[in-house]
């Protein structure tokens, strides 16, 4: 089931809530809240839409504003048993969306729900291509590759970057080579703070402490957070770590790129899992058809399902490649998202005057593998 088609409902579990539970059709996925655990929950989970049920012991308009403070973007539902011109008007000023009147409106209340739905999914198309984006349900994008060395690094490093510099979205990296690291080289940084600092609040992170650990790539304001390179830290994180991890991105951030080893372990699994979009770095050549071909039969193996949810990008492309777009075309089944060329002379002289690729943005002297991102990047963004 879609993620997005999941309503809660807060109230109590009285004949009021049966009477609406009952009547919503399936294609929804309906949860009670109570309203006694509402800020609780609000804070743990990211929710779309919430049917408020009129309670006798808390004032709706409370919990409204409270709701609304925590996730901004949420569509509220709010039901009363009777009319009441005066509540409803409150309501709707503390920030419900609309109201119904149960049971009397009874057959109005699947249109209603559909049509909330609809118009959520116009808002966050619109926020994509108006270039501003709504917080708390960010996008995670994972980079891997079965195949170590092919690019994973480099490229989920640009195009982080690059997001950031081409949008006014909020951006965070993650990398999770945890024993190794890797993405600062790219990224010109170094750092004391890495994700391990975040272990002993994990229970109750929140933005406040994402960002106090991330630290900013100085030219695009990009948001990091830094591996340990600690094979004994890294053993502290784990698959959980991982799962309140991105929730709390998502939140936070509208996108979330995140940097995966080639070596599978629970932690890299957790996030292919999670993620919204899974870039497979692939070169041209038979050993990364290989590579994939494994990688399908380890994902089968795991249960991670990544059907349409994963796309390829090509690397390091150039004259000099084994096979072509169109040979690698016969082989997978994924979509080819991007091809970025190889330019050994670019990336080396960055690297080694310990610059990050991208500075600013809108930047016309770029490296040919830096002007290939900012099209798929800006592709994307459209
Ligand atoms: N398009 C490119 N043009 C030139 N050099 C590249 C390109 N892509 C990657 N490289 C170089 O290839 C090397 C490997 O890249 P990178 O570290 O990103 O790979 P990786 O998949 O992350 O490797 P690992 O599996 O070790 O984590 C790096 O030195 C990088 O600079
Ligand atoms: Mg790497």
């Amino acid at each position: 089931m879609e993620k997005s088609q999941r309503i809660v409902i807060i109230g109590e579990e009285n004949d009021q809530y049966k009477l609406v539970a009952e009547s919503i059709t399936e294609s929804f996925e309906v949860q009670l809240i109570e309203t006694r655990y509402v800020r609780n929950e609000v804070k743990k989970q990211e929710l779309n839409i919430a049917i408020l049920l009129n309670s006798k012991t808390e004032n709706p308009i409370d919990t409204i504003h409270y709701m609304r403070k925590e996730n901004p973007n949420l569509t509220i539902l709010f039901i009363h048993d009777s009319q009441d011109f005066e509540l409803y008007r409150d309501v709707i000023r503390a920030g419900a969306t609309d109201f119904l009147v149960i049971p009397d409106e009874l057959p109005l209340l699947n249109d209603k729900l559909n049509s909330m739905f609809l118009q959520r999914k116009t808002m966050t198309e619109l926020a994509a291509t108006s270039g501003t984006f709504q917080r708390g349900s960010g996008q995670v994008f994972a980079f891997y590759s079965g195949k170590g060395g092919s690019g994973k690094t480099f490229l989920s490093s640009l195009f982080a970057q690059t997001l950031k510099l081409e949008s006014t979205a909020q951006v965070l990296y993650i990398d999770l080579n945890l024993q190794y690291g890797g993405a600062e080289t790219f990224l010109g940084m170094e750092s004391s703070r890495s994700i391990i600092d975040l272990k002993p609040v994990i229970r109750e992170i929140n933005e406040h402490h994402i960002r106090n650990v991330a630290e900013k790539e100085t030219h695009s304001k990009l948001d990091v957070l830094l591996s340990p390179r600690d094979a004994e830290l890294a053993e502290s994180i784990d698959s959980e770590f991982i799962e309140s991890l991105l929730k709390a991105c998502r939140r936070s951030y509208d996108f979330v790129i995140v940097d995966i080893p080639s070596y599978m372990d629970e932690v890299g699994a957790a996030v292919l899992e999670d993620a919204d979009r899974v870039y497979y770095v692939m070169t041209l050549d038979t050993p990364a058809i290989k590579g994939l071909k494994h990688v399908e039969v380890l994902f089968q193996r795991l249960g991670i399902i990544t059907n349409d949810r994963m796309d390829i990008v090509i690397n390091n492309s150039g004259s000099e490649n084994e096979l072509t777009k169109k040979d690698l075309e016969k082989f997978v089944k994924y979509p080819i998202t991007a091809q970025i060329r190889r330019d050994a002379k670019g990336v080396l002289s960055a690297i080694n005057q310990g610059n990050p690729i991208r500075k600013e943005p809108k930047e016309k002297k770029l490296i040919p593998a830096a002007k290939d991102i900012q099209k798929w990047v800006t592709s994307m963004l459209k």
